[in-house]
């Protein structure tokens, strides 16, 4: 397995290859579980030459988020790539990314009517930083298959408008949910949870689950996400959002435009004594 850091040296290795070798990116910020592992195993399956990278994006976390503590565990993620015979680790530093300085660097802006609700609201810029290490991730790597998790569902949509805006010739390749025997989605911020609020966390599933039912059994979809709001406040979660969107264009979807319209819910929620933010999203038809 190749270990690389800089990125001149990604972009002689990335030339060096022969052009008929299929590449996949995995794009992480490290902190890697069985969700990743998940994505490393399909590209596995369905590429030559898989690149994972390995980089907690400055770009992408506002002022008072989790930055500076998010979970860094290098050793154990390159031995989790080892596992799945990952070909090449991409773990560069912030300067190398952004050599003058991430304020002074050209942007992405994502679709606004996408990136404006949901996460895009409490986290203004994130966005914004995402797609701009994600197109940089692509134009130093160039590969050909690009897999993310359907857990960052707003995220993945927003990449695949990028890909489709900018003419990308990139397939995006999406990943269900992984989830814990629980039924708590797996997330690198779920270390930040005690064993406690493991167990309480998995109620943000259980809750969508019974939410999705009450909706499917008739029940007005405002009523259903208001009662689980309701239910999950009770329980001491402080819910950020729970609605309920289009998968397409994450339209909001409610009982006068639900016709034949694939929807999910999507839930984001402060939880425990770190106020860890916990998303989530389930399909309802
Ligand atoms: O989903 C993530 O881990 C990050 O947002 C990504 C796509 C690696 C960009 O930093």
């Amino acid at each position: 397995m190749k270990i690389i850091h800089s990125v001149s040296e990604l972009i002689i290795f990335r030339n060096s290859l022969d052009p008929a070798v299929k590449v996949a990116l995995v794009p992480t910020m490290g902190a890697l579980h069985s969700g990743h592992l998940a994505l490393l195993t399909e590209a596995k399956e369905k590429a030559d030459f898989v690149i994972i990278s390995i980089f907690v994006n400055p770009l992408q976390f506002g002022q008072n988020e989790d930055l500076n503590k998010y979970p860094r565990t290098l050793e154990a993620d390159l031995e989790l790539c080892k596992s799945v015979n990952v070909d090449l680790v991409f773990i560069p530093n912030p300067e190398e990314i952004y050599p003058e300085s991430q304020e002074n660097i050209t942007k992405i802006i994502p679709r606004e009517k996408v990136a404006n609700y949901l996460c895009g609201k409490t986290r203004p810029n994130h966005f914004s930083g995402v797609l701009t290490i994600v197109l940089k991730l692509f134009n130093l790597s160039l590969p050909h298959l690009a897999y993310f998790g359907e857990k960052d569902f707003q995220q993945l949509t927003l990449i695949r408008l990028m890909v489709k805006d900018l003419n990308l010739n990139i397939q995006i390749m999406p990943i269900s949910i992984i989830r814990s025997d629980s039924g708590l989605a797996l997330s690198s911020r779920n270390k930040y949870l005690n064993s406690d609020e493991l167990i309480k966390a998995s109620q943000i599933y259980s809750t969508l689950i019974k939410t999705a039912q009450n909706i499917k059994k008739g029940m007005q979809i405002n009523n259903a996400l208001e009662f689980a709001r309701g239910s999950l406040t009770k329980e001491g979660f402080t819910i950020d959002y729970l609605e309920a969107r289009s998968e397409n264009d994450l339209e909001i979807i409610n009982n006068t435009n639900l016709i034949n319209l694939p929807f999910r819910l999507f839930i984001a929620v402060y939880f425990g004594a770190n106020k860890t933010r916990l998303i989530d999203n389930l399909k309802v038809i």
